[in-house]
């Protein structure tokens, strides 16, 4: 027998196996303290500044899924034209006579600095194409000791948010959820709603379907109870319009779907572009940004969302990328 087969025939010792650890999502503040990352294995990314808890980025697939105008303001001077904002405790400007009539349209959430609270990660095993993390949620807190004084003497109830938002399936789902808590001792009303700019390739080749046989108040033409005829929506100059009751509202690109919009205890949802000559003056609105949007935002907004003391309501939006 040659030698090198003897040498073949020998006995292996046993190697004890080394599991290596399953690759972990990243969570990463940014050294000025104004942006909180999350990246998953699989390279899914999500980005929040902790102005207005904003989510200014969400990327799958090597694609961005949001818009953000080139022109808006990042630096916490005004609310970001773009992502997600949010609209809480008033939706549009405050009507006269009531305890939001002080505030700014669409509240104060969205140009308050809120504070980051921490990570939460989970993995799904076999079902992960990654093999290791394929959700992450970040928390973010907001309550009257965050505000800035104009906005809680103009506001002044005692109240706590907690803004959770999650990065799930691998990255092709993204979940925000609000929960309200009423910390005081009177009730008080609110409206909530999640303005989310999704970025589209061309407005003229969007649809939103979801919507037909749903009522809806139409505030270009300042008209109410208007009901939906089109299966499909195009998007024709302004549209400004708050429906209420619709099931799941999918975003079509050149009539595929692409985006899918859920909602959790929202009856409302607004679908917005402003048009080429309302975009004409929006500073922060890049020339031409208004064809690379569409905002479908949902939320509590037609009626009110009354909390009694120690009382709570939450509420939230699933987006899901299609095929
Ligand atoms: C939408 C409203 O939600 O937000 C529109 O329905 C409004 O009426 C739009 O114009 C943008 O509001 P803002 O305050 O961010 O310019």
């Amino acid at each position: 027998m040659a030698e090198h087969a003897k040498k073949a025939a020998k006995p292996k010792p046993s190697t004890i196996p080394i599991s290596s650890p399953a690759p972990a999502a990243q969570v990463h503040l940014s050294p000025d303290g104004s942006r909180v990352t999350a990246t998953l294995p699989t390279g899914e990314s999500v980005a929040v500044l902790l102005y207005g808890a904003t989510v200014v980025s969400w990327r799958s697939g090597g694609a961005e899924n949001l818009f953000v105008s080139d022109t808006a303001l990042l630096d916490g001077s005004k609310a970001v034209r773009g992502g997600i904002p949010l609209v809480f405790p008033v939706f549009g400007p405050p009507g006269a006579n009531l305890p939001v009539s002080k505030l700014p349209q669409h509240g104060f959430a969205r140009t308050s600095r809120w504070e980051f609270l921490g990570k939460s990660t989970s993995e799904s095993g076999a079902a992960t194409a990654s093999g290791g993390d394929d959700s992450v949620k970040l928390d973010f807190g907001l309550s009257p000791v965050n505000l800035a004084p104009e906005m809680r003497a103009a506001w002044p109830f005692d109240f706590s948010l907690i803004y959770s938002v999650t990065l799930g399936r691998d990255g092709r789902e993204l979940e925000t959820s609000m929960f309200v808590r009423n910390e005081g001792d009177v009730s008080f009303d609110v409206q909530l709603l999640f303005h989310s700019y999704f970025a589209v390739k061309d407005i003229t080749q969007t649809t939103v379907a979801g919507l037909a046989a749903k009522t809806y108040a139409d505030k270009v033409l300042k008209t109410a109870g208007n009901g939906e005829t089109a299966e499909a929506l195009a998007i024709n100059g302004e549209v400004d319009r708050v429906y209420s009751g619709a099931g799941p509202i999918t975003i079509l690109e050149g009539g595929v779907p692409r985006l899918e919009i859920c909602r959790d205890n929202l009856a409302d949802v607004v679908v917005w572009n402003p048009g080429a000559e309302k975009a004409g003056g929006m500073k922060d609105l890049h020339e031409g940004g208004w064809r690379q949007m569409l905002c479908v935002e949902p939320g509590a907004v037609a009626t009110w969302q009354t909390i009694e003391p120690q009382d709570t309501f939450e509420g939230g939006q699933i987006v899901k990328v299609l095929g």
